[in-house]
Formats: structure tokens, sequence, C-alpha cells
């Protein structure tokens, strides 16, 4: 199977499994909005437990906040997202389909990076353990006239982006014979800037039209009460805060599935440090992140860093974590060396002193930032798109499973009578009641044990424990675990502390 029915199939499992639902649907749908079903909510409050936790337990000088959507316009001024929160827009005027003109040519680059990958694979065939392929991609001829294309489409948009050159970012479509996927012609519009904010209307700021933006990145708002938190907090020089919530961006091209979409959650930690320290912190941030995100157990080799081709408007250095979800290696999270380029426009735009008093240095400075932004939807895709198995049995059969880290896992264990009589559904309510408090359970008590293992499969529950007409004598249970399908019998008294030790939020902090 492709990764592309991989990827249809694990978007029908999303909805089939209470997961993710696109929004409005019964008015045949909104595009690039989502809403997250019972199963979904709770893998993406896990997500979010682990990342705060994470952030603001493991990190004694981090602390969260919730800032309102809502804040006031110049907050948007000084940020320079007014002026320069743009994409280059381009149509097609045949199929009448609207793309991101970056998009189009990083498209074409990983097109010719598959040519040169498959050259390789063609030589490797060809010359077999004498293969060497660093002499390989040196010297053949093939290999040296595309990375040679590649050298100068890359460059040529570099420049074009860090110019903001639309004109020359339309050449570079025509030069290199860029079609459009639905029409396959090259009948391109010119290039303009689309401006991404979502903007509406205020009742009543007096003597201003009122227009206000719905967020396009959370950090703004910590931004704007670094005065609040470090004065109150108390807090010194390192110090973060992070904050957790939703953002909008009108995107030209919102596409696979919930990667990109119009309304999301963030999970961002600014970190407020000395000048000319930011490239050390930039470098420790970096490492610590990858961490986090490698002690998920998705599989190290899906991880890899992509250094900024161009740096956005705030940055001084910035690298994105990107992740192999089923559509290649895309950004996951960035992370920005962000200087006082924010802390300094605020402090200019709304007249108040926005400074730290270092009392080891006896000087007011302007703290420099080093900022994590991560998607949370693009870490649930990551979690889900990495858990989704379709498996043969030694018998036969095939089921579906979600191998979901355990701690992130919506449900952690299935409490099945194998049974509807005989006492068993009370054992189980019973078993339930002890449980409930620490873990979410499912009761589930119809169809056949098997078709409930593989409900529960699906949802990614890592323990179904069966209550069987034994349990009413010995007080023991059949214990299941997911992913090797195997089975234990073990005394009541011992649940609590096995799904404790298996399925906790420590069990993926520590790792940290
Ligand atoms: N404050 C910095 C900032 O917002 P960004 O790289 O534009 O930086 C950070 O966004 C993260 O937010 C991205 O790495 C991505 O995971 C997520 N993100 C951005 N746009 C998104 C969208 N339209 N849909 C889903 N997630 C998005």
């Amino acid at each position: 199977m492709t990764q592309e029915e991989v990827f249809k199939n694990l978007t029908a499992h999303c909805k089939e499994y209470g997961f993710v639902f696109q929004s409005s649907e019964i008015y045949d749908g909104l595009s690039a909005v989502y809403d997250y079903g019972q199963n979904g909510v709770e893998l993406k409050n896990n997500i979010k437990r682990y990342w705060w936790e994470a952030m603001t337990r493991l990190h004694e000088n981090i602390v969260g906040i919730d800032s309102a959507i809502f804040m006031h316009p110049r907050i948007w001024e000084a940020s320079g997202h007014v002026a320069a929160f743009n994409d280059p827009l381009i149509d097609n005027r045949d199929s009448k389909k609207r793309y991101r003109a970056d998009v189009l040519i990083e498209e074409y680059l990983a097109k010719l990076e598959d040519k040169i990958k498959k050259e390789v694979e063609k030589g490797r065939k060809k010359f077999g353990d004498s293969f060497d392929e660093a002499q390989f991609l040196a010297t053949n001829p093939n290999v040296l006239r595309t990375q040679a294309k590649w050298d100068e489409v890359h460059n040529r948009m570099v420049k074009a982006l860090n110019d903001n050159d639309l004109n020359e970012m339309r050449q570079i479509i025509i030069d290199s014979d860029i079609v459009c996927p639905i029409s396959g012609t090259k009948n391109w519009t010119e290039v303009r800037k689309f401006n991404l904010m979502f903007s509406t209307q205020l009742g009543n700021i007096s003597g201003e039209d009122g227009t206000i933006y719905l967020r396009p990145e959370t950090a703004q708002g910590i931004f704007v009460n670094y005065l609040n938190v470090q004065k109150t907090g108390r807090m010194k020089i390192p110090f973060g805060i992070a904050q957790i919530g939703k953002a909008f961006r009108n995107e030209i091209v919102a596409r696979q599935f919930i990667f990109r979409m119009r309304e999301f959650e963030q999970m961002e930690m600014q970190f407020f440090i000395q000048p000319g320290t930011e490239l050390d912190w930039f470098a420790k941030w970096k490492e610590t992140r990858l961490k986090w995100h490698k002690a998920m157990g998705l599989g190290d080799e899906k991880y890899r860093f992509h250094d900024h081709d161009k740096l956005a408007h705030y940055a001084n250095a910035a690298t994105d974590i990107e992740f192999e979800f089923p559509f290649g290696f895309k950004e996951l999270e960035g992370i920005h060396s962000r200087t006082d380029f924010d802390l300094g426009n605020h402090q200019k735009y709304s007249g108040r002193k926005i400074q730290y008093f270092d009392p080891e240095r006896n000087e007011n400075y302007t703290p420099y930032v080093i900022e994590t932004s991560i998607g949370l939807d693009r870490c649930f895709l990551a979690v889900l798109s990495s858990s989704y198995h379709e498996e043969k049995l030694e018998n036969g059969e095939e089921r579906v499973v979600l191998s979901i880290p355990a701690a992130l896992a919506p449900v952690k264990a299935a409490i099945l009578p194998l049974v509807k009589k005989d006492g068993l559904p009370e054992k189980a309510r019973e078993i339930m009641d002890i449980l409930k408090f620490d873990f979410n359970c499912q009761y589930d008590e119809k169809d056949s044990i098997g078709k409930r293992y593989r409900r529960q499969d699906a949802i990614g529950t890592p323990f179904c424990i069966t209550i069987d007409h034994d349990t009413l004598n010995d007080n023991c249970v059949t214990i299941r675990e997911r992913d090797s399908m195997k089975q234990d019998r073990i005394a009541i008294d011992r649940l609590h502390e096995i799904l404790q030790s298996q399925t906790s939020m420590t069990s993926l902090l520590v790792k940290n």
C-alpha cells in the first residue's frame, strides 16, 4: 500500500473512531477547519499535558499563562504581522486553483531530490557491494545535472524570498516549467501578497475603526505580559513563559487534513535571556525539544532539523524540527532566536518601559528571546500517523491497531466482562470503580470478546482487562497488552500498580 493510501485510510479511521470530524459536516463542511471527537479530545489533552508538565514542572524557571485571543490591534503592528505576515499567492487561470508560490517551488525541489535518490538506488543495484555512494554522487552525470538544477532554483528562491521579489518568484515557476497539478498547464497569474490574519470588528473602540485580529500566534500574548509575570512572579533571567492556545491563519492552501488548518492550537514558550547568550540557549533548546519528541518513542529516525533559508522578520537564527509524516518530512515545531525584536517594539509602540534590571550585571536591558513553538494538531497527527498499523494476524484475521504511546492513549484500560450474566458485569463494575479515579477506563459488555478487543485496538487502548467465571473465585483477571496481544492472568490487586507504571505521564517525563 502506498503512503498516500495509508494516509487516506488513517483519515477515514479518525472519523470512524471519533478522533477527528470535519467541522460543520452536516452543512457540507468548512474548509480546513476540524473538530475533535470523543477520543481525539482525550489524545489532544494528553499531548497538552505532556508538553505543559515537561515545560513548567521540569523547569523551575518556566511558568505558564493563558492570555486572551483578542488583543489590542496595535500589538500586531508592533509585532510586524500587519506589514509582513504575508504569503506569496499565485493562481492557475485554467483550473482556477490557488497556490503558495514558494510551496510550488519547494515541491519542485523535492521532486529533484527524489530523482537523485532514484539514481542512487539504480547505481546501488547495478554495482552491488562495490557501490560507493559518495563517489557516485560526486561523479554521476545525471546526478550532477539534477543537483546543479536544484542549487540554481534553490538559490534563486531564497534570494527572491529575502528580497520579497514577487516577479522573480513567478519567473522561477515559469523557468522551471512548473505546471498546475490539476489543469497541467503553465497559465499562471502574477504573484501577489496575501496577509494571513483574520480580522473582525470590536463593538466600540471609540475613535478607532474597531478592526481587531484573531491572533495568528500565541507568542504575542506572552510578550505583552512579560512585565506582569516577571514582576508578580519575581522571575530572574533566564526564565520562560509557556502558553497553549488557539491561533488563526487564513491559509491560502489548506491541505493534508489537520496538518494545515485555519484554526489550530499552538504550544509556545518564550525564554527570556541576556543579550549575547542567544546562540548558546538556541542550541540548548534545540536539544531539549528534540529529546521531548523522541521520549514519545515514535521513532528517532522520524525527526530531523531543517535550518531556515529565509529568516522570519523577527529572527536571527531559526530551525524547524521536521517529522516524517506519510506525505514526507514536514515542519512540526519551530525554534527561533527572536532577539529583542518583540519586547523592543512593544516598548516603542506602547510607550511603556519593558526592561529587566540585572542585579548581577547591575544594568537594565531589554531581554533577548528564544522561542519554541509547536503545533498541537501537527503533534497529534505525528502521533496518530506513526501509530496507525494495518496488521494481518497469524490466524488470518486482520486488525487495525493504533500503537499510541500508552501515556497518551485516550483510554488506558477497557473493562470487559466475558458474558453479560452470572455476576460478571457486577464484578467488572467493581474493578471499574477502583480504577476510574486515576485512569480513563471504558466499560464494554457488548459483542464477542474478539470484537471488543478489535474495537479497543482501533482506538489504541493499551490494556484490556477481561473478567471471567474464574474471577469470581480467584480474584484474578486476564490482562491483554495491545501491541503484543500477550495475555497474562493477574490478581485484581495488582491492576492499579500495573496501569500506573505502564501508562502514567511520568513514564514519558523521566525520559526528558
Ligand atoms: N510564534 C512563532 C510561530 O507561530 P510558526 O512556525 O509560524 O511560528 C509554529 O508556527 C508552529 O505552529 C508550526 O511549527 C506548526 O506546527 C504550527 N502551525 C503553523 N501554522 C499552522 C496551521 N495552519 N495549521 C496547523 N498548525 C500550524
